[in-house]
């Protein structure tokens, strides 16, 4: 949101209407978690021509399907108004988190605070966020800001 201060002014200016649509967009534009966690192929099979053999494992690029052209339109485009539902930041299939519900409404509730409390909240001019090693989970460990 602080990236796209006009995403932000949107919200601010209507977040009733927007708040549940905004914080489905963080979670297919920047979602906390990159991929899913290990997969193993039962038998050999074919994914975008590629072979994956019995026995093999898979990781799937959650962060990756989220910008799926055919699937999202201008998916690099971070927009709070689009229809973002049917995202897989939560997963998919018998894995799917089962705190999904509880995480949307500790978003809705923690992002609609913050703005109301701090109607001012910008980033720190030159001084970029540091952000967590590894692929997993994406999220920040220091995040310097002005009010
Ligand atoms: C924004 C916050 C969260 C995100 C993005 C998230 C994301 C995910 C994803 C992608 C998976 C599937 C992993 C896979 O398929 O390998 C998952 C599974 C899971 N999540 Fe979450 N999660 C969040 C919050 C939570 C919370 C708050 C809880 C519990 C209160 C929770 C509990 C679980 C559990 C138990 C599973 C395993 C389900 C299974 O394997 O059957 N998650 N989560």
């Amino acid at each position: 949101l602080l990236d796209h201060p006009d995403q932000l002014a949107a919200l601010r200016a209507d977040p009733d209407g927007l708040i549940d649509g905004a914080v489905e967009e963080m979670l297919r534009y920047d979602g906390p978690v990159q991929h899913a966690t290990y997969r193993f192929a039962r038998t050999d099979l074919e994914i975008g021509g590629t072979l994956i053999e019995a026995g093999s494992s898979v990781v799937v690029a959650l962060a990756a399907a989220d910008r799926d052209p055919s699937r999202f339109a201008d998916p690099d485009l971070f927009d709070i108004r689009r229809p973002a539902q049917g995202h897989v930041a939560f997963g998919h299939g018998i894995h799917f988190c089962l705190g999904a519900p509880l995480a949307r409404m500790e978003g809705r509730i923690a992002i609609r605070s913050l703005l109301a409390r701090f109607p001012t909240l910008a980033p720190t001019p030159d001084t970029s966020a540091d952000w967590l090693p590894g692929t997993l989970m994406r999220g920040v460990t220091r995040l310097p800001l002005r009010w």
